[in-house]
């Protein structure tokens, strides 16, 4: 299953290990944020700039997966699989899978966000045009799909970052650590 050399000091780049915390914490915070107001009562000043602070930093994570997309496509560190046979296909799917989830997240976000017709700011610096109008009723369409797809990143991000402690504790490969900074990398 392993691949990797345990000696290897080889290490993703400095700019790809930022994109993909900043990913993960945005991730995880955005998730956090959403169940934290579904506990509070509707119209409360505290649930308002929680989804307020959600849709900005929802904006953030989209211009950081963009930005992730494009630094990989072009001069992003690439590295040896840390898998073979069908781990290393697993694992390759499970990350399409996650990119693609998270586009798909943004923009539903978005989609989201015009159909409630309500503030769409960027932590109160700038507005986001409307692009696409859409009648109320597409509210509830977009709010669906958008939960749904966020339980299903959730799932997908937990297994993935079992793996990588999986890699790291069972297996003592270098898995974990090229994707964390430290000595070696570059
Ligand atoms: C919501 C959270 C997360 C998301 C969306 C996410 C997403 C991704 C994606 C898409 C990749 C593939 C990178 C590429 O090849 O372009 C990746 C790689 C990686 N992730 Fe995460 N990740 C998350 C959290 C975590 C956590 C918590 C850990 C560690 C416990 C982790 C460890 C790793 C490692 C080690 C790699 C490199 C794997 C390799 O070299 O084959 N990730 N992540
Ligand atoms: C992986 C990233 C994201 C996760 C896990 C996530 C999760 C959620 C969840 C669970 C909800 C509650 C859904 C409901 O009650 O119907 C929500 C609401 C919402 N999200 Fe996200 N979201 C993410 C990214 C985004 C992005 C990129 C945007 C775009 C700006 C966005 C905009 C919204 C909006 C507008 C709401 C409704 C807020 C309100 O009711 O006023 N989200 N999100």
């Amino acid at each position: 299953m392993n691949n990797l050399n345990p000696d290897s000091p080889i290490r993703y780049d400095r700019l790809t290990m930022t994109l993909h915390w900043l990913t993960a914490v945005l991730v995880i915070g955005l998730f956090a944020s959403a169940q934290t107001w579904e506990q509070l009562a509707k119209g409360t000043p505290l649930r308002k700039e929680l989804q307020a602070l959600h849709i900005s930093c929802g904006i953030l994570l989209a211009v950081i997966v963009i930005a992730r997309l494009l630094w990989r496509l072009s001069q992003g560190k690439r590295l040896p699989a840390a898998n073979k046979g069908a781990m290393n296909i697993l694992a390759k799917t499970a990350h399409g899978a996650l990119y693609a989830l998270l586009l798909s997240q943004i923009v539903l976000g978005f989609l989201f966000r015009w159909a409630q017709a309500e503030p769409f700011s960027f932590f109160g610096l700038f507005d986001v045009p409307t692009l696409v109008t859409f009648d109320k009723s597409m509210k509830s369409v977009f709010g669906g799909l958008h939960e749904q797809v966020a339980w299903v990143i959730i799932i997908l991000a937990s297994l993935h970052a079992v793996m990588a402690l999986v890699h790291h504790y069972g297996l003592r490969d270098n898995t974990l650590r090229r994707m964390l900074p430290g000595r070696g990398s570059n």
